[in-house]
């Protein structure tokens, strides 16, 4: 089977991203995509005050949405195009969309490597890093 390294390559990564036994590459890349989300949540409820800062969870948070979106491009193995929100587009443009996803994994390296104190420093983090969402989301995500 010409698939089966592939297969294997996706499933391991997503061991090591610290997914469960999703062994589907559309499991894997959509548990990647809803920690980022989450991480995304919580760093912006405690920007608009909804909860108290908390510089771990900040720390925490950012170090997710790094690690996730490094992990992410590896989950489009040929073949997975079914069952899920990407576009065929992520397949004729693989290099594009690896560019998005390592322009989104820089910003948040550089967040990361200089740690928002306080809730509007934060705001201003969530500012760099959440125009990377839509700018991909708009391209290479099927509407439902
Ligand atoms: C490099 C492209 C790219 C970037 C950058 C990106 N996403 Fe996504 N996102 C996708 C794709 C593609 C899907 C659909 C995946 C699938 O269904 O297989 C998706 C799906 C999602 C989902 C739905 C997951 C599910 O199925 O439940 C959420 C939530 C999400 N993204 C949040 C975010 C947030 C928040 C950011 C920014 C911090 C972000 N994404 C950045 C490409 C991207």
């Amino acid at each position: 089977m010409k698939l089966r390294p592939l297969f294997l390559a996706a499933a391991l990564t997503g061991l090591a991203a610290g997914a469960v036994t999703a062994a589907e590459p559309q499991e894997v890349r959509e548990g990647l995509m809803k920690k980022i989300g989450g991480s995304m949540g919580a760093l912006s409820a405690m920007a608009k005050g909804q909860k108290p800062f908390d510089a771990d969870l900040v720390k925490a948070s950012l170090t997710t949405i790094s690690t996730s979106i490094k992990a992410f491009p590896d989950q489009f193995p040929a073949g997975s195009e079914a069952n899920s929100e990407a576009s065929p587009k992520i397949w004729e443009n693989k290099a594009d969309f690896d560019a998005k996803a390592a322009s989104l994994a820089a910003d948040a390296d550089m967040v990361l490597a200089q740690l928002p104190a306080d809730p509007a420093a934060l705001g201003l983090a969530i500012g760099k890093l959440g125009p990377h969402c839509g700018d991909c989301h708009q391209v290479y995500r099927l509407k439902k």
